[in-house]
């Protein structure tokens, strides 16, 4: 995101250290992440939607006791979705009523601890799990608050991997047939449950404003049927995450002002015509927020020229630390960082080590002809989705994850060592 500053050498810097210290201090591959933009990025979100919203950031993005800490300084809440992200959260000191628990599946035990800890809110995600929290919170002799997440029938355009808004798929309670109509029916009735409002999902790296606006417009729907029926406004929307990021020069994102400019008019604009008070909105960006935070940077190891193909240039990481590729089809962009090159450029594809032809980092791209063994090369936008999708396969380590600031770095997840491995294997 930041202009890409080199210095005498050639080499590029970050935050004033130059890659070629930072790769030989932490090694190969790891991610480096600017703090300071993390937290830019976090208040530039909070700015946009002012006082009367909420954003919470998506911990699936990814997420590290450092990460929560700088979320609770700049005045975010979070959303985690297993037991392992409200551990995090909670052990690095998220106040619990700023916890949001997702999940289409929760255990008994994840609701549970959500509920003993006093989480804000659980996003109820079917018809049993209404009745399977309503239980817990009663028999723990608590009201816990609650949404409905429901699915609103956009077709978001974006990978069918990561869409989420169509109704032929697991999440959410449909709002046609008046399925969410009966979810609302059935979480009013019970004493353990505190129904706060509706939640809408629609999908992720997303760039066009329009799903959101047919959501925004279905979810105001429904809270007016439920006024007429009910007699109750319910007082929160939660329009969910997505934002698209740029992860190529083809990507143009939207920033966080004129989304919260859109889905603030596209609400207010419904409510008055349906006579409502405006609810609180809350949206759940992750990607938008850490996605660009971060490169990963790798040593180029075996360079093999396909002649009248391309070249493939083998990188000392892959698919085990970022999986995007091989799985949505992603692209991104790399670059030479460790020094400069007048070599022509030639079309390569930059792969990893993994034992699969699918282990592509970047699939096209232009690397200068020169490319050797011990070079550097940096991938931009990996601060979502790449360290926590991560993976042992071929039993692989997975990398650190560096902070930067202030011309300092340190690590804030450690690189995974063999020991670690073995530990687990104890048969
Ligand atoms: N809220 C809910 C309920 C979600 O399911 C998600 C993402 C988010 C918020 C955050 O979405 P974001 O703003 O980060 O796009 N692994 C995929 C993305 C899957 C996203 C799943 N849910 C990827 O690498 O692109």
């Amino acid at each position: 995101s930041r202009t890409v500053q080199r210095n005498a050498d050639g080499v590029v810097t970050v935050g004033g250290l130059d890659v070629t210290a930072l790769a030989e201090e932490f090694g190969t591959p790891a991610y480096f992440l600017d703090e300071d933009d993390f937290r830019a990025r976090c208040r530039a979100w909070k700015d946009a939607f002012g006082p009367g919203a909420d954003v919470f950031y998506a911990g699936k993005a990814f997420l590290s006791r450092a990460i929560v800490r700088w979320l609770h300084e700049e005045g975010l809440n979070l959303d985690v979705c297993s037991g392992g992200e409200l551990a995090t959260a909670l052990a690095a000191g998220m106040p619990a009523e700023r916890i949001a628990l997702h999940g289409n599946n929760k255990s008994t035990e994840e609701i549970t601890r959500a509920v003993e800890a006093g989480v804000g809110r659980i996003v109820l995600d079917s018809f049993q799990e209404i009745v399977r929290v309503a239980h817990i919170a009663e028999r723990l002799g608590k009201r816990q608050r609650v949404q409905i997440r429901v699915t609103v029938g956009v077709e978001a355009h974006t990978h069918e991997f990561i869409a989420t808004a169509h109704e032929d798929q697991k999440f959410g309670i449909a709002l046609a047939g008046g399925q969410a109509a009966e979810a609302v029916r059935r979480a009013l009735k019970l004493d353990g449950l505190e129904l706060i409002g509706i939640h809408s999902h629609i999908g992720s790296q997303i760039f066009d404003m329009a799903g959101f606006e047919v959501s925004a417009r279905r979810v105001v729907q429904l809270l007016t049927e439920v006024r007429d029926e009910h007699g109750i406004e319910l007082p929160e929307i939660d329009l969910g995450g997505g934002l698209g990021i740029a992860y190529t020069s083809d990507d143009d994102p939207r920033e966080p002002h004129e989304i919260a400019v859109a889905l603030g008019d596209i609400v207010g604009r419904e409510c008055a015509a349906a006579g409502l008070a405006v609810p609180r909105l809350s949206v759940e960006p992750g990607r938008a927020i850490v996605g660009p935070t971060a490169f990963t940077l790798y040593e180029v190891g075996t360079v093999k020229e396909l002649e009248g193909l391309r070249t493939y240039v083998s990188v000392d990481g892959g698919m085990s630390d970022n999986i995007r590729t091989a799985l949505y089809d992603a692209e991104y962009s790399v670059a030479l960082v460790s020094r400069t090159s007048d070599a022509e450029p030639m079309l390569s594809r930059v792969v990893g080590k993994h034992c699969e032809s699918g282990d592509i980092v970047v699939r096209d791209a232009f690397l200068p002809a020169d490319v050797a063994p011990g070079d550097l090369l940096a991938v931009p936008a990996t601060g979502a989705y790449c360290r926590s999708m991560a993976s042992n396969y071929n039993h692989s380590l997975r990398p650190p994850v560096v902070a930067v600031r202030n011309g300092v770095a340190r690590v804030i997840v450690r690189r995974e060592t063999e020991e670690d491995l073995l530990r687990l294997d104890v048969g």
